[in-house]
């Protein structure tokens, strides 16, 4: 009898396959981390057959581990780094270069030659609730047109198609049957309008990418098709899709608008549901499509930060400080809140609110008794100061959330979760499962196969496992903060 959902989570640094049972607890999961590709500053690639590969062992080892027969599984759902692009041949499946990562800021000069063009940014911020980044897919399937041998004329004669990475996994899963994505993806190529739902000539023509290279988008729970029979000796239906903030965005049922989750990945991203109202941001945040169910489009408002987890990664691995990122717990109680070391990691430029793709990163207030905890605590304390860049840019917006779910990685980090609390000054709720991204794309494949009724049910199933409430006095968490600010100032603009 088939009982479980599997969920499919291929993120920026390793790709997951979790089975849940129906109540949404996990049965087991199995992770591949796979390699960063960095041919020259700025540039961040994946190799897609790494990204198929350490896919379809995991599904198969999570199977394996939950001593479940592929039949078990009821369905499953595809979550996914958002805006990473992948050009493939239609007949072959073979990609015509390596997928190109949302970090990559290669496009920062063809985006800014565009913004040159009176009025263009407000027209596709009004269309899409994005702004001219190269964070986003199109500049990014522009320059793979333009720089692979033959691509252009290949992708004119309909023989090439793109894809973020749910639809390139989608793709091979079914043996080259479905090219599809949902809205949430789609929402993230700056090729969508959020508000009519569908790809927009105007913005194909800008960036010169041929319609017949982009997938069908439907719903986030739909019918995405089955896996072809010879990846797990049984077809297994595939009954969601939705970028992977947006599936945490789901997983901590944040259903009402005003509702808010911050995700601790490689970069920490934070979405409020906004209901039907696609809000337009003042303050540089982007407007996107948090789900579509049944038709209906949710609308959310949301603050993107590059480096969060990657940060940490990045003392452990770089700078070897520390030999694991459960060490910098420890340093930071020792170091305490109050440091005047401040880390910008703007190692791929800035996002939200400041979106700058050529700030580089830097570490301040360097003194003779610095030493590497106090480094590690800066890097831990520069991801509570850029939630609240974002938090100030939502309120300034609006919108306030009176408290903030968060998931991911680093949240099982006591002291930053409290720092977080008192940099922010709005309790912080974490849940019994952090694996929020993969729970909420579960979810949406159950609610295709009919196990969930609504979102009122799968809200039901949200328990909360700690609260943290601010304790630092306002003097204090301003003045940490203007220190922040002070730093960020001096990164801006610089290379
Ligand atoms: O927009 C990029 C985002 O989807 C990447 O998420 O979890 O891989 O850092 P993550």
């Amino acid at each position: 009898m088939s009982r479980y959902l599997l969920a499919i989570d291929q993120g920026t640094t390793s790709s997951r396959a979790i089975v849940f049972d129906l109540d949404g607890h996990i049965i087991a999961s199995s992770q591949q981390e796979f390699p960063q590709i960095f041919p020259q500053d700025g540039w961040v690639e994946h190799d897609p057959e790494i990204i198929w590969r350490t896919t379809e062992e995991t599904c198969r080892d999570v199977i394996k581990k939950a001593s479940l027969h592929a039949s078990d599984i009821l369905s499953i759902g595809i979550t996914n780094q958002r805006e990473t692009t992948v050009v493939w041949d239609k007949e072959t499946g073979i990609p015509v270069y390596n997928a190109i990562v949302w970090q990559d800021r290669r496009t920062a000069g063809l985006c800014q030659k565009l913004k040159q063009e009176e009025g263009l940014v407000e027209r596709l911020t009004a269309k899409t609730g994005l702004l001219l980044d190269p964070y986003f897919s199109a500049s990014k399937i522009e320059w793979i047109l333009d720089n692979v041998e033959d691509a252009r004329a290949r992708a004119e004669a309909g023989d090439l198609l793109f894809g973020t990475i749910d639809t390139f996994l989608l793709w091979r899963l079914t043996g080259g049957v479905q090219h599809a994505t949902d809205a949430t993806n789609a929402s993230r190529t700056l090729l969508f309008n959020i508000h009519t739902n569908e790809w927009d000539e105007e913005l194909l023509a800008l960036f010169n990418i041929p319609i017949n290279m982009l997938p069908e988008v439907r719903d986030c729970a739909a019918d995405y098709g089955h896996t072809k029979v010879d990846l797990f000796g049984v077809e297994i239906p595939i009954g969601g899709i939705a970028g992977d903030q947006q599936a945490a965005l789901i997983g901590q049922a944040c259903f009402t608008p005003g509702m808010a989750k911050s995700t601790y990945g490689t970069g920490c991203f934070m979405i409020m549901n906004t209901g039907d109202q696609a809000l337009q941001s003042k303050n540089r945040l982007l407007t996107t499509i948090g789900y579509r169910i049944n038709g209906k489009t949710t609308y959310a408002l949301e603050g993107s930060i590059f480096m969060a987890g990657a940060t940490i990664q990045w003392i452990r691995d770089g700078l070897q400080l520390i030999s694991n990122a459960k060490e910098s717990q420890s340093l930071a109680e020792e170091t305490g809140a109050d440091n005047s070391v401040y880390m910008v990691p703007a190692f791929t430029g800035l996002g939200a609110p400041y979106w700058d793709p050529e700030a580089r990163g830097a570490i301040f207030g360097l003194a003779r008794d610095t030493g590497i905890k106090e480094i590690v605590t800066a890097g831990l304390q520069s991801v509570c100061y850029q939630t609240r860049d974002l938090l100030q840019a939502m309120s300034q917006d609006g919108a306030c959330p009176a408290s903030i779910r968060v998931d991911g990685g680093m949240v099982v980090n006591d002291w930053l979760m409290q720092f977080l609390a008192d940099t922010l000054g709005v309790t912080i709720e974490r849940p019994r499962v952090t694996e929020t991204t993969a729970l909420g794309v579960a979810y949406l494949a159950g609610l295709q196969a009919g196990v969930f009724e609504s979102l009122e049910q799968v809200a039901d199933l949200w328990h909360n496992e700690a609260k943290f409430e601010p304790k630092m006095s306002e003097c204090d968490r301003e003045r940490l903060y203007s220190g922040w600010l002070e730093a960020v100032g001096k990164v801006l603009g610089n290379k």
